[in-house]
């Protein structure tokens, strides 16, 4: 009896320990101190942080543009940020650089962009405010991201100006792309058009269709006939060849197949989402879980990281797991979140007194040479979401 009272003690003490191996109270308060720092950096500036170089320790400050398409990162952050602080400074500063952002949505669609600048903005401030002004806002981006939509090819046009220069002709759509169906179905469910849960789901169709490898690996870039619709090729345009696995192509798949799911509840995409995740969990580096920026990157080990895929897809799992039909899957996927933010929480990837940003080691763009192992506002962004999905998980448990 005393032995099994032992091992009870014992047991119970470990699984505490074990809960304790990763503080999320800690990492927020963490981010608290870093956004009061970034604050001290944009404010009166009007502009957004977009990124920190290794051999900096302040933010590059761009303006908000249509073309800036990280400039809802920030003030999604400072959401976040609030959700978790009750900061009323804080709530403050989300408004006033929510705010800035009010230009874009006067404006005809010049990319897909439009959703990760209006729904990580305007999205969280509606979520977590109310704001009546703030849902009509997103309601006219949406069907403003909707004039991109061309039935024949049954995707969102990406970018535009890169047809109009024969870049990317006759008619591209990107894996980023994803990500902003979820405005779509925002819109659809409070009061916009239900054709634009049509659009989302299509999109997410003919995405799966063509924009993927046998095995689950996505193209950065998918051209179609827009005659037609007929597939013609998948190239990459961030990635580092047209076959390779970029990581953050990946790790918008994950995310973006996972809320689709949730919007459907059609299996073949709670399916999908898992094939995907597979591929990516089969590939991260032995015994840790930021990916190398591409998963084929030609000087692995030596190649950089890229941690803004890793906060992606810890977000993104965090809501699978809770999804998942399959208790084995779900705990696979919940534990990989965890040792992802945990790897995230170390000291190797936190900016700490560094610099004021979260995380260190993301790489924007390697082919253009531009934003590589550098801090950037969306693996911020992602980590805070996935931080207080987490805690929100925690106080459910
Ligand atoms: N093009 C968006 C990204 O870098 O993921």
């Amino acid at each position: 009896m005393l032995g099994i009272g032992l091992l009870v003690t014992i047991t119970s003490c470990t699984q505490k320990e074990e809960k304790k191996a990763f503080d999320v109270d800690k990492a927020l308060s963490y981010c608290d101190k870093q956004v009061h720092r970034t604050l001290k950096e944009t404010d009166g500036t009007g502009k957004m942080p977009r990124n920190i170089m290794d051999s900096v320790t302040q933010w590059k400050l761009v303006p908000v543009e249509i073309s800036e398409w990280t400039a809802g990162f920030w003030p999604g952050t400072l959401w976040y940020d609030y959700e978790n602080t009750k900061d009323s400074s804080i709530l403050k500063s989300a408004i006033e650089y929510t705010d800035l952002l009010y230009p874009l949505t006067k404006l005809s669609a010049y990319d897909h962009d439009l959703g990760f600048q209006i729904f990580c903005s305007y999205g969280n401030g509606y979520r977590l405010t109310g704001n009546e002004a703030y849902k009509q806002i997103i309601l006219n981006a949406a069907d403003t991201l909707a004039t991109l939509f061309n039935p024949t090819v049954g995707t969102i046009l990406s970018w535009p100006r890169e047809v109009d220069n024969g870049r990317f002709a006759p008619y591209n759509t990107i894996m980023d792309n994803m990500i902003n169906l979820e405005m779509l179905y925002w819109a659809a469910k409070n009061g916009g058009s239900k054709e634009l849960y049509d659009i989302a789901t299509k999109h997410a169709e003919t995405t799966m269709k063509y924009h993927f490898r046998e095995d689950g690996g996505s193209y950065h870039v998918a051209l179609y006939n827009d005659a037609t619709g007929e597939f013609i090729k998948g190239v990459t345009h961030q990635g580092y060849a047209d076959s390779s696995l970029w990581a953050r192509g990946q790790a918008w798949a994950i995310y973006g197949y996972t809320f689709v799911y949730r919007e459907t509840q059609d299996k073949k995409f709670l399916r999908f989402a898992e094939k995907v995740t597979d591929l990516y969990l089969s590939r991260l580096p032995k015994d840790e879980y930021v990916p190398f920026w591409d998963f084929d990157a030609p000087n692995i080990p030596n190649a950089p990281k890229d941690a803004s895929a890793a906060a992606i897809v810890a977000s993104a799992l965090l809501e699978l797991w809770q999804l998942e039909d399959n208790a084995e899957k779900a705990k696979e996927y919940k534990a990989a979140a965890e040792k992802m933010l945990t790897e995230l929480s170390s000291d190797k990837y936190q900016s700490g007194d560094a610099k004021p940003s979260f995380l260190l080691h993301s790489t924007g763009h390697w082919p253009n040479k531009s934003e590589v192992d550098a801090s950037i506002n969306y693996a911020d962004y992602y980590y805070i979401e996935a931080l207080t999905r987490y805690k929100k998980q925690e106080a459910k448990n």
